[in-house]
């Protein structure tokens, strides 16, 4: 990783947590995939990594001390929570709302607004120890489903700085997502971050398509361009570092001696082996199910397997892992009673977190790694047991559920909620020829060797780094704020002045039909005092057809109206349209509009509005992720049919318009000032790529204003119609 910035990773666990144990504390490895997952990548970078440390005890020296030990010896910061904001905030909305939602167990679901408080709380607390922390040049990494409101509290607070979000759990359906109270505003928070990347091309979907359902913001698959910020996406499934487990097993002493006396102990037994975090989603219930299957229907495999669960406690004080819990524990002990012998125990169970050294043992020792949660976002300890399987006579059994079985294709991908069918496979997997088991897990090995956390990070650093150097690149391009009093000096000092304002988007908002968005009376009160100002041409130039011109304008003294693009004009004194050309064409129409019309059949809510010259098929109502399917699908359609003609299907606002390539806004510039003896002042406002045109054929010194954000061929900017309509009272006032 380059040397140009420190990384400053945030998540809401630190590596460590911090316990108390009656009057003193004790430091524990936190357990989680986030935590194992990006240690390592830290300890090269020599970054920062801010965190909750676990507990809220609040003033205490010896606590304290403990802190300040790992800030100096890690780089680890503490993010103090208060003991309520923890509780709801941890307990509540992220791990009662989120988590359950995140991982399509929407019955699971709690939602208490004091969670919500909370987590917006907490989420605050997060972005203030940030910016304590912050310097120029640094890159912030945040993650995972605790803090989605962060990187827009970033940005909001440091526009320019590099953000960079990574989603470790999977990323719901739409149709799940939107359940969820609160979603735009995490959706709007995800956005602040310059580069946001997901476990999988799955989630990256999903995000997509809530965010054009639930915020009608469409998106490219590598990009969503924001009002003012653009924010890059990315599928980047998270490695783990398989070196660090070989060297526990060839260096280690505790590791060896485990390893050896794992193997007495289990002699003449096949080892399947299970580890997770006592959590719903693993699937806990559903294998010691599946195991009793497989002793059902296989009785010659009694005495000859064992089950190892590994169950590290998790969120204890959430009543539904207190519920798995007592159903793990019941499960385990009918299975003991009923097939157990004195000397077999089928299931061993142990609830409680292992040392490194033990987990790596028995990674080593065992036969199947047994991986089948119900949902994960990717779940390492596939990843893991695969780099500990050193001779590679091991079988890893995934759940297809799992982020993992995007990559691990070689594995045994099963439905874990099947248990039947899961007990068949692994009773097949266990009399697996060595070759057949070879071939498999050494393709597993090469894998993992080479997407590791170390490539993962590097990745999204340099992938962040370029995401955030775009960003501060089109912010430079961006047009500035336009000075109103130079204009006004300016206007007033003119001898000769032209104005072409468009109309949708620039003088009134959008609408969802275009007979909606009519003009409030004061517009066209501003309008006819700006038509009769001396010396000066005011233009309404806009793609509109001409009927809705002449219906609300057609009376406004000394204003000219360009319809449908520059297709045609209207000067004040005359009552007669000119066209652009001598003729155009209009015969096309009727090959075009049956094609329009089936797609309008196939979307409710959309409809064709027919120009002179030019047909649009607008789905503003349509359902936001069909319509916009359905839009592609049109201009896809068009493509064949128009090739070869001066047609065009162009993507407007909700739109599709089909239309002669050369109706175009900037031709009207000369047939306008024509008439007049000599400007010396031209102001033109638009908001939309049509606008373009006209900005980039008038002269350098035309005051050329862009309406809204982003990049464009405008010198200046202003944000909305509202702006728009207050410089224009204070011209015509002047
Ligand atoms: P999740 O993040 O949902 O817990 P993962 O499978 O991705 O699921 O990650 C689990 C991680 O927890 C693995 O890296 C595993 O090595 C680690 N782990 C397992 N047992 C322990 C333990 N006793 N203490 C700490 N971490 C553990
Ligand atoms: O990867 C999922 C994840 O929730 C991490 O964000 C988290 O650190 C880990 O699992 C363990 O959960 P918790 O922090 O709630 O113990």
């Amino acid at each position: 990783m380059s040397s140009e910035g420190r990384l400053i990773v945030v998540s809401n666990r630190l590596p460590l947590t911090l316990r108390r144990a009656g009057e003193a504390w004790r430091t524990e490895r936190s357990s989680g995939g986030l935590a194992s997952a990006l240690d390592p990548v830290l300890k090269r970078t020599r970054g920062l990594w801010l965190g909750w440390p676990g507990d809220s005890a609040g003033e205490d020296p010896v606590r304290a001390e403990h802190l300040a030990g790992w800030q100096r010896k890690h780089g680890y910061v503490a993010v103090e929570l208060p003991a309520d904001v923890a509780r709801n905030f941890y307990e509540g909305y992220a791990n009662q709302t989120l988590w359950p939602l995140f991982h399509n167990f929407p019955t699971n679901i709690e939602f208490d607004p004091a969670g919500w408080t909370a987590y917006v709380e907490a989420n605050r607390r997060f972005r203030d120890a940030v910016l304590e922390a912050l310097q120029p040049g640094d890159l912030v990494w945040v993650h995972d489903y605790q803090l989605m409101l962060l990187p827009g509290l970033l940005r909001e607070a440091r526009p320019s700085a590099a953000i960079g979000f990574f989603l470790h759990i999977p990323f719901p359906a739409s149709e799940m997502f939107r359940i969820l109270p609160r979603r735009s505003e995490l959706l709007r928070g995800l956005l602040g971050a310059d580069l946001l990347a997901f476990q999988t091309h799955a989630d990256l979907q999903h995000f997509r398509a809530s965010l054009l359902r639930i915020c009608g913001t469409e998106s490219r698959m590598d990009r969503v361009k924001g009002e003012a910020y653009h924010t890059r996406l990315e599928a980047l499934p998270i490695g783990i570092a398989p070196d660090e487990f070989l060297r526990f097993i060839e260096k280690d002493k505790s590791t060896q001696q485990a390893f050896e006396e794992h193997r007495r102990r289990f002699e003449g037994l096949k080892i399947l082996l299970a580890v997770d975090r006592l959590d719903y989603t693993k699937g806990i219930p559903h294998r010691l199910r599946t195991f009793r299957r497989l002793l059902e229907r296989a009785p010659r495999l009694r005495g000859k397997v064992v089950l190892v669960q590994v169950a590290v406690p998790s969120r204890e004080r959430i009543p539904l892992y207190e519920e798995l819990r007592h159903e793990v524990s019941e499960l385990v002990g009918e299975i003991n009673g009923e097939f157990g012998t004195p000397q077999w125990t089928p299931v061993v169970y142990m609830r409680r977190g292992i040392a490194r050294s033990e987990l790596v043992a028995l990674y080593a020792a065992a036969d199947v790694g047994w991986v089948t949660p119900l949902r994960d976002g990717m779940n390492l300890v596939a990843k893991e047991y695969v780099a500990c399987q050193r001779r590679a006579e091991g079988v890893l059994l995934l759940s297809e559920f799992a982020g993992a079985a995007a990559e691990m294709g070689e594995a045994f991908l099963v439905n874990p909620y099947d248990e039947d069918g899961t007990a068949e496979v692994l009773e097949r997997i266990l009399d697996l020829p060595l070759e057949d088991r070879r071939e498999r897990m050494a393709a597993l090995h090469r894998r993992v060797h080479r997407n590791t956390v170390f490539t993962w990070s590097e990745r999204f650093v340099s992938l962040l780094r370029e995401a955030a150097s775009d960003q501060a690149r089109r912010n430079g391009e961006q047009p500035a704020r336009l000075p109103v009093g130079e204009l006004a000096a300016a206007f007033r000092r003119a001898r000769g002045r032209v104005l072409f304002l468009d109309y949708d988007g620039t003088l009134v908002p959008f609408a969802n039909t275009p007979r909606e968005a009519s003009p409030p009376a004061a517009l066209v009160s501003l309008l006819s005092r700006l038509g009769t100002l001396p010396d000066t041409a005011t233009t309404l130039i806009s793609g509109r057809a001409r009927a809705d011109l002449e219906a609300w304008f057609g009376d406004t003294p000394g204003l000219w109206l360009v319809a449908e693009h520059g297709a045609m004009l209207r000067r004040p004194a005359g009552t007669g349209w000119e066209l652009t050309r001598p003729s155009i064409p209009v015969a096309w129409k009727d090959r075009v509009r049956p094609v329009l019309e089936h797609f309008v059949d196939r979307t409710p809510g959309s409809f064709v509005e027919e120009k002179d010259y030019a047909l649009v098929f607008h789905y503003r109502m349509a359902d936001p992720v069909f319509g916009e399917w359905l839009a592609n699908e049109l201009v896809s359609n068009l493509e064949e049919l128009l090739a070869e003609t001066e047609l065009r299907a162009i993507r407007g606002q909700k739109s599709v318009e089909v239309r002669l390539v050369w109706t175009n806004k900037g031709e009207m510039i000369s047939r306008v000032e024509a008439g007049l003896p000599a400007v010396d002042f031209r102001l033109a406002v638009g908001d939309d790529s049509t606008d373009e045109d006209l900005f980039e054929r008038l002269p350098e010194d035309a005051w050329t204003v862009h309406v809204g954000h982003g990049t464009s061929h405008a010198r200046y900017c202003l944000s909305g119609p509202h702006e728009v309509v207050a410089v224009l009272d204070e011209l015509a006032g002047l």
